[in-house]
């Protein structure tokens, strides 16, 4: 017993104070209990604590295992019993966010940018502003954390807020040390950018090509594709590199300026970009960013453009940030790349909710370094508008990541019989009319449920990445698992398996198919048989409802039983469950239609009633944060806030676990008042719900 007290009075001592002596004695406690729980929970099927718990336990031997390396074999058995399914990554917060750029696109907007400063500051016109110019990477960005000098915890950017660990990959980068030589404080975090140089990537397409695997569209795709791969011996095999030029969070900063950060980080071993330059002047900048647009094909890394930063780190922090991204820094972008070719035919795509989208086929034609064949004509008036022609010679261009766009018609080169473009008044799928809503720039197939297309879709999206992420599982096996009456509709996919075994045509014995890669996909689709929340809601494609929204939904109802519920309930438009769907910060009556209009189809009913029977959906924990004042609370802002912008304020409650929703109902609980407050704040006394000010909303969650 005493013993057990013992413990638990130094798991309330964070990681980072522990003693030598109290690690080891923890470190061999909780490799005991983790054991133990391992053995209820896996061969017992009868866990004795929750899985958060659980995680916690294990999260703190982790976090032991990184400050006290001696203690990583006394930790080994806790890390490999019981760990979760090899799919997927997990996830890691960031304790500093990573933010993103303002970006700017002429010479004007940098003048803005040093005008903006100076007034910001306070500075003359005269008076030295030094920045960095450094280029803009086109990779992807990475945090790695290193504790006592070891690497601990390398994370993808994610949503800022919080990423993917993928520790065990960076670790295969052999440019970034395991092991910080020199004298570093106790948590080091540095971020950068992880890339392939084009030479790489040219060498990687061809081997792919000759072993008839993927090969990427350009070396950011590449590069991201190496870092994904859950085995990091593949991604030890892709030659990735990396550039550092920031840092998250540092126990003690020992820098004043972004070039002494660039200097230190040097010094210690981590790659800096040796193009980066100091500048003193809006000229020197723009000098600079006109030298590297002119050697840019020249590098041998791809660049979309240069950042500059103000260098004085006391004026960083005065500058702050808005919303997402720095006041002290922007990018610079490089004009969007262009080319003309000829557009050779126009094919109409069938989306998942039955969208007619126009994509270009082109004569093949090298943009920047990339070969384009496709692009987006978006919708039937932007053809009519450009007047883009079957056989016209057209302008393309391509910005950053986005998919190439027809700029326009060269219309000196269109030959004589060039006849205006008919868009198609019927589904080229399925033969259903397609029609166009009034106010709507989309003509839709009204083929619904018959429509193959908009099913394929549909099924393409319930296993994509960020729905049920089904590893494996591209879209040319939806499509031919769907021509074969395999998988009509997504439950089937949790009952292939089963249908496989007394099958006489097996998923093994199919073209392209073999015992090894028929057991990992229906390994990769039972590790989703559970899934959380937000993700469920997200893969069943509703219309309007992406990501964010979906995510909105899960923190307002925290159950399927419940989310659904509401949903048909809130058919009645003047009923509770509707107001208080339409009160859920962000979902206005037109995303509520979509959302009941799913709901009252029998069919979707059945769908969801044949998944629930195959898979476990988890509740939603709100994403608090122990000790959060207002988690899981209903707060509602009102009035002018000073400090920060309402967004602002939104984005910080949300992050403590709170619901943000746009009225005042009987189910606030807060109301933040400022000045200039009108109806709401009435409505708020009138029903007796708290009010608050901007101080007092500050002081309640630390600001
Ligand atoms: S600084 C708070 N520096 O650009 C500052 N970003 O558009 C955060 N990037 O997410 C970023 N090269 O992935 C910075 N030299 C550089 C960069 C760079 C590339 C990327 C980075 C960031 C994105 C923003």
């Amino acid at each position: 017993m005493a013993a057990k007290k013992g413990n638990k009075a130094l798991r309330a001592v964070p990681v980072s104070d522990l003693s030598d002596k109290d690690a080891k004695i923890e470190a061999k406690a909780l490799a005991e209990e983790i054991a133990r729980h391992n053995v209820a929970y896996h061969r017992e099927d009868s866990p004795t604590i929750s899985d958060a718990a659980y995680d916690g336990l294990r999260q703190r031997a982790k976090d032991i295992a990184a400050l006290f390396p001696e203690l990583v074999g006394e930790l080994a058995a806790t890390e490999a019993v019981g760990a979760a399914p090899a799919a997927g990554f997990a996830k890691v917060k960031h304790t500093v966010p990573m933010l993103s750029l303002d970006n700017a696109f002429s010479d004007d907007d940098i003048r803005d940018f040093d005008a903006r400063i100076r007034r910001f500051l306070k500075l003359t016109e005269t008076e030295p502003l030094e920045t960095i110019a450094e280029p803009k990477i086109d990779g992807l960005s990475f945090s790695a954390r290193y504790e006592r000098g070891r690497l601990a915890v390398a994370a993808t950017r994610g949503d800022g807020a919080e990423g993917e660990d993928i520790t065990a990959n960076v670790r295969t980068i052999k440019s970034l040390p395991d092991l910080i030589m020199g004298d570093v404080p106790k948590v080091f975090e540095v971020r950068g950018e992880i890339y392939m140089t084009k030479a790489d990537f040219a060498a990687l397409n061809e081997r792919q090509a000759a072993e008839g695997a993927k090969i990427f569209a350009n070396p950011r795709n590449a590069a991201a594709g190496s870092l994904r791969q859950l085995d990091p011996k593949i991604t030890a095999s892709r030659p990735l590199q990396a550039f550092v030029y920031a840092w998250g969070e540092i126990a003690k900063i020992a820098w004043n300026s972004q070039w002494e950060f660039l200097t230190v980080v040097k010094s210690l071993g981590f790659p800096t970009n040796p193009e980066s330059k100091l500048c003193k002047t809006v000229e020197d900048i723009l000098a600079f960013y006109g030298d590297l647009q002119a050697r840019r094909a020249d590098l041998p890394y791809d660049i979309d453009g240069v950042v500059y930063k103000v260098n004085r780190i006391d004026w960083q922090q005065r500058l702050g940030f808005v919303s997402r991204a720095p006041r002290w820094a922007t990018a610079h972008k490089f004009p969007a790349q262009q080319a003309q070719t000829v557009l050779e035919n126009i094919e109409i795509q069938v989306g998942r909710t039955g969208v007619l989208t126009p994509v270009a086929h082109l004569k093949a034609v090298n943009v920047g370094g990339v070969v384009v064949t496709r692009a987006t004509l978006h919708n039937e008036d932007e053809i009519e508008r450009k007047d883009i022609r079957v056989g016209d010679t057209v302008v393309i261009q391509r910005a950053g990541d986005v998919i190439p766009q027809v700029v326009s018609v060269i219309l000196d080169k269109r030959h004589k019989g060039a006849r205006k473009f008919k868009f198609p008044d019927h589904c080229p799928v399925c033969g259903s009319l397609a029609v166009r809503e009034e106010g709507e720039v989309a003509k839709r197939c009204t083929g619904g449920l018959i429509c193959s297309a908009q099913a394929v879709e549909r099924l393409r999206h319930f296993v994509s990445r960020d729905a049920f992420d089904i590893e494996g599982l591209g879209g040319k096996h939806i499509e031919a698992f769907f021509g074969d009456n395999l998988i009509k509709s997504p439950a089937d996919l949790f009952t292939l398996e089963q249908r496989d075994k007394s099958s006489l045509t097996p998923l093994s014995k199919r073209e392209g198919w073999g015992p090894k890669s028929a057991q990992n996909l229906f390994e990769a689709i039972n590790a989703r048989r559970t899934i959380s929340l937000p993700r469920f809601i997200y893969a069943l494609g509703i219309p309007q409802v992406g990501q964010a929204t979906a995510r909105l939904l899960a923190i307002s109802y925290g159950s399927l039983k419940a989310w659904r519920k509401a949903m048909v309930a809130a058919e009645d438009r003047d009923g509770e469950a509707y107001r208080d769907l339409i009160n859920v910060e962000s979902i206005g009556p037109s995303v509520a239609d979509d959302l009941v209009g799913f709901f009252q189809e029998p069919q979707n009913l059945e769908v969801l009633d044949q998944l629930t029977a195959e898979i476990h959906v988890e509740d939603f924990a709100s994403p608090s944060v122990s000790g959060s004042p207002i988690a899981g609370k209903t707060v509602v802002f009102t009035g002018n806030l000073e400090s920060m912008t309402r967004s602002e304020a939104k984005a910080k409650a949300q992050s403590l676990g709170a619901k943000v929703a746009g009225s005042v109902s009987k189910k606030t609980d807060l109301v933040v008042a400022g000045p200039g407050a009108g109806s709401k704040l009435k409505e708020a006394e009138g029903l007796g719900v708290k009010v608050i000010d901007e101080a007092a909303f500050r002081s309640l969650i630390g600001a």
